[in-house]
């Protein structure tokens, strides 16, 4: 174990002081530059958007310290899993790799092996690595990212097993190197940790205090993505609508949003929104700017107020509905997508039937849908739970019927219209040879060239089905929604 190891503590974790968020900028040591020196790396990525794009910055300074990418754990010299804490399934994949992992370490004493992400800021999790995976080499959590080329330097020259995960956030840091997945799409931070406290969500313990990151600094990254020309931006955060809040000066998400569109970046999103935060002025700046794509994640989690209550949603069943419909209404086109969760402790069936209901009303056009997972730490853990799995499952079942129901229906709407596609790929099985997605964010698959790969273009669409178009290019690059007749509503 390492004298100076730091571990996390979910009571320091809840506590939201009152102090500012100071900004720091990345700095590295030249003196580690040769450390991965003829070594190759892998890191397996779990859990959402803010997770992907965090292993961005780590292959970055893996890099720096001079590993290079391989595309196999199994060949690699160092992997690192940056893993997820939102439900149990996330857990038992992080831990059947690291499972198979110690095989591997049994063949080649010399693997380096690293874990962080939102797993790593749980102290359940850092007691069974301290105790049942000592061979892990090193871990670090969400708060200290940027420590990294200290903390592998530790665990390669010591020889001890090295944790350091701090409990609390600390300040924003700028200017840390990234390597995009992409060329022509990019994530861009703009608020950090949750203060929400949703009963059943893990996340304000494993990511923090709500922190905005200062406008200017989201401007020039944007600034940047333009020149070097990227066609889509996503702005990325728990929750994106409090942006801004920790400012008091009335600099918002709505603000932002405009700020962004008038860099001219082809194509805007942003994700996720909680329907509590979600103001009129956003929903009229997303109206107004035709690159702010009209496509919104507005998780609902249940159709019930009884457990909207108990989950601490801080809305009901028709403030959700007025919103939604506002933004039907101002919107047009807007998409609208959702995060469900049934299951809940104390959901009866009629609780079940509410949800049923809100869907049958909203018809989304696309949705995420869990059984309720229960994460140690949270107010939900301590809920009575009389239903048992079995009927959860059953609810799962029922409730994706109903979903998939709309998701083609919805999808039938745009048979014979125009839509604008950003390409972003070759399709390796399937008859037609790329794919990509339109304004509305639906994944549509057609034949053209692949020098296409990373353009806006326009595609008819030929086909629906539950969850994806077929279609036809119909000319080479496009204006963004200029062209687009798609009015699916
Ligand atoms: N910040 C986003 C959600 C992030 S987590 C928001 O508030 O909308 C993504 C989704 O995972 C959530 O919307 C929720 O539907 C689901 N989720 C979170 N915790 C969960 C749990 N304990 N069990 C099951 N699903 C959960
Ligand atoms: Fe979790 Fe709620 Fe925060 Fe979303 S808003 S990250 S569900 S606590
Ligand atoms: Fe998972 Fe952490 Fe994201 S818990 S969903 S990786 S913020």
């Amino acid at each position: 174990m390492g004298d100076n190891m730091q571990l996390p503590n979910y009571k320091e974790a809840k506590h939201r002081g009152k102090e500012n968020v100071e900004k720091e900028t990345y700095s590295f040591d030249d003196t580690y530059r040769s450390l991965g020196k003829g070594k190759t790396y892998y890191v397996k990525t779990y859990g959402c958007q803010m997770n992907e794009h965090d292993t961005e910055n780590i292959k970055a300074m893996l890099e720096q310290l001079s590993f290079t990418e391989i595309d196999s754990y199994e060949k690699a010299d160092l992997i690192l899993l940056n893993t997820c804490s939102i439900r149990e399934n996330a857990h038992n994949k992080a831990f059947g790799m690291l499972g198979r992992i110690k095989h591997l370490k049994q063949e080649r004493p010399n693997l380096i092996v690293g874990v962080c992400g939102c797993m790593a800021q749980e102290e359940g999790v850092i007691d069974s690595i301290m105790k049942h995976y000592r061979f892990v080499n090193f871990v670090f959590g969400t708060h200290n990212l940027h420590r990294l080329p200290e903390v592998l330097h530790k665990a390669m020259t010591e020889q001890k097993q090295e944790i350091e995960v701090y409990s609390k956030e600390g300040n924003i840091i700028e200017d840390m190197p990234v390597k995009r997945a992409n060329s022509f799409k990019a994530y861009v931070n703009i608020i950090y940790g949750c203060d929400k406290f949703c009963t059943y969500c893990i996340v304000p313990y494993t990511r923090g205090k709500q922190r905005s990151r200062a406008k200017e600094d989201i401007l020039s990254e944007v600034q940047v993505l333009v020149r070097d020309g990227y066609q889509e931006v996503t702005l990325l955060g728990q929750n994106v609508n409090a942006y801004g809040k920790d400012f008091h000066n009335g600099y918002g998400l709505a603000s932002l949003l405009e700020d962004v569109a008038k860099t001219g970046i082809p194509r805007v999103r942003f994700m996720t929104s909680h329907p509590w935060d979600f103001t009129d002025d956003m929903i009229d700046v997303i109206a107004k700017y035709p690159n702010i794509m009209p496509s919104i994640h507005l998780p609902v989690q249940s159709g019930s107020d009884h457990i909207l209550k108990l989950m601490g949603r801080r809305y009901t069943k028709d403030t959700y509905l007025t919103l939604f419909h506002k933004m039907k209404e101002r919107i047009p086109g807007v998409s609208i997508s959702t995060d469900i969760i049934v299951g809940f402790p104390g959901e009866t069936e009629e609780d079940f039937q509410e949800t049923l209901d809100l869907v049958h009303t909203c018809k989304f056009d696309n949705a995420f849908s869990f059984v309720f997972s229960k994460r140690e730490g949270t107010p939900a853990a301590k809920l009575e739970d009389a239903t048992s799995e079995e009927e959860k499952n059953e609810r799962l079942y029922r409730l994706n019927d109903v979903l998939n129901q709309y998701f083609l229906e919805n999808n039938q709407k745009l048979v014979g219209s125009i839509v604008p596609v950003l390409v972003e790929g070759k399709n390796a099985s399937l008859k037609t040879s790329l794919y990509g997605y339109t304004d509305t964010n639906k994944l549509i698959n057609f034949d053209g060239e692949e020098d296409l790969i990373g353009k806006i273009v326009s595609v008819r669409v030929t086909e629906s089905k539950t969850w994806s178009l077929d279609g036809t290019l119909v000319e080479g690059t496009d204006k963004e929604r200029s062209a687009s007749t798609c009015s699916n509503h």
